[in-house]
Order: C-alpha cells, then structure tokens, then sequence
C-alpha cells in the first residue's frame, strides 16, 4: 500500500445501500420494479413525461430520508488526508458523497439534485419536484427541465478527464457495483492497462471481478473503513 501516489475510485449503488437507497439489479432492485426502457432512456422521456419526472421526483425526495453510511465517511476522510492525486467516479446519482464531505469527485452518470434544461442544455442545482411544471432559471423557458441523469444511450459525463485520471492512476478501486453497464464496467481493463493495482470491494463477486488484482467481498460499510484506514497507515 506505500507506493500509491494516484487513485481512481469509483463506486456503484452498492456504497449506498447501506443508506438504505435502493440498489438496480438487486432481486427487489429499481430495475426489478421498473423497465429501463420505461423508465432510463430519452425515448422514455419523450414518450411518457409525467412518468419519467415522477420516478425521479422520488427518488430525489427519498434523499432526504437517508444519510450518508461509513463508507461514505471514510472515502471524504481519503480524500481530506491522501497528498496524493484522488478521484472518485461516482455512477450514484445520489448526493451522499458530497453530504460526507467528499471534494474530489465526479458524477457520471448525473445529479439527483440537478436540472438539465433541453432548451438551452444548461445545468442548475434543483430540488423538489419537476412534474409539478417548472422554468428554465437561465433561459426562461417552460416545462423544458429534465432530469440531469445520463439515461441509457446517452454519453456519459467527463469521459475526458475520466481516461486522463485512469491513465495517471496507480491505484484502482472499485467499490459496490455490478459491473454491467459501460463504460464505468471497462475502466478496471483500462486501469489495468495503464499499470495500476485494481482492488475490488464488494458484497457479492461482480460481472468483471476477474479482472481485479484483488476483491474483498463484504458490505461497504466494514471494507471500505478497514480499506481507508490501510491506505492512509501506508
Ligand atoms: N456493500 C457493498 N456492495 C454492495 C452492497 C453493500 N452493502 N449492497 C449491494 N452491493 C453490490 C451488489 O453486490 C452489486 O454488485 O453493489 C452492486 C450494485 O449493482 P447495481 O445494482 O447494478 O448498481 P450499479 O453497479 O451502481 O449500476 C450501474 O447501472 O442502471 C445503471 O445508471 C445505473 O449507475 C447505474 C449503473
């Protein structure tokens, strides 16, 4: 653990769950209850608005139930404490790494709490609820704010500086996710190939766990303390 300068860590829905936030393809999961296609493209929020603003209206409200778990803790901890480079990918579109304190980090997958305006493509912090009508804080316009979620088919955000922090990286992590869904599933591959040590944390073995140089199965809340407290004993 002492030669790391550089890590890249990026998490799932599984570092949430302890939070009690709903996981996707658990057998309860969101994707159990809802049809992506329904639910998680632009076609989707084209053909059934209401319906779209409405399943993210409440899992934004439910934020508000929740607080951030151990896990979220100790990576803001990380990322106080480590002098070296560090950044977190998040897939999680909740706001509990920001609400433990976390600095260096990235949503990928988009915002919960932010606004996408299909008017002017302009982004704003947002709260409450979108299908009650709503207007464009810098254009003007109305009813043309969408969720700021990457739905399926749709690039994710800050590829870019994605691929520049896995190409320096020395250090991978992956915590509490499936690996099923590109890009953030091929990132180990790239680490990898860039000459990084890539670490696995996780409740269950995942879809790319046999690209991990290791994987520690658990839940997040116990790995991911025992985990910090190694790297900043380094
Ligand atoms: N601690 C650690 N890992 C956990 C815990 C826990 N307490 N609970 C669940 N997990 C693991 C599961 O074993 C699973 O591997 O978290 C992972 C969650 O996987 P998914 O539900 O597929 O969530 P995620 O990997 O974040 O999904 C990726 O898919 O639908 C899209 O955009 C959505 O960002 C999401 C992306």
């Amino acid at each position: 653990m002492s030669d790391f300068r550089n890590i890249v860590i990026l998490t799932g829905a599984g570092i949430s769950a302890e939070s009690g936030l709903e996981t996707f393809r658990a057998s309860d999961g969101l994707w159990a209850q809802h049809r992506i296609e329904d639910i998680c493209t632009p076609e989707a929020l084209a053909r059934n608005r209401p319906l779209v603003l409405d399943f993210y209206d409440q899992r934004r409200a439910a934020l508000d139930t929740v607080q951030p778990n151990a896990a979220h803790e100790a990576l803001a901890r990380l990322d106080r404490e480590w002098q070296g480079g560090l950044l977190i990918v998040t897939q999680n579109v909740d706001d509990l790494h920001e609400r433990a304190g976390a600095k260096r980090l990235l949503h990928m997958h988009g915002e919960l709490m932010s606004s996408l305006c299909e008017g002017c493509g302009g982004r704003a912090p947002f709260g409450g609820a979108m299908l009650d009508g709503t207007q464009c804080g810098a254009c003007g316009g109305a009813d043309l704010l969408r969720p700021d979620i990457v739905f399926f088919g749709e690039m994710p955000y800050e590829m870019d500086r994605i691929e520049r922090e896995l190409r320096r990286a020395d250090l991978f992590v992956s915590i509490g996710t499936s690996g099923a869904v590109y890009p953030a599933a091929g990132f180990v591959q790239s680490a990898r190939h860039y000459g990084a040590r890539t670490i696995e944390l996780n409740l269950e073995p995942s879809g790319g766990s046999h690209f991990f140089h290791e994987s520690r199965l658990g839940p997040a809340s116990r790995l991911v303390p025992e985990w910090v407290e190694e790297m900043l004993a380094s």
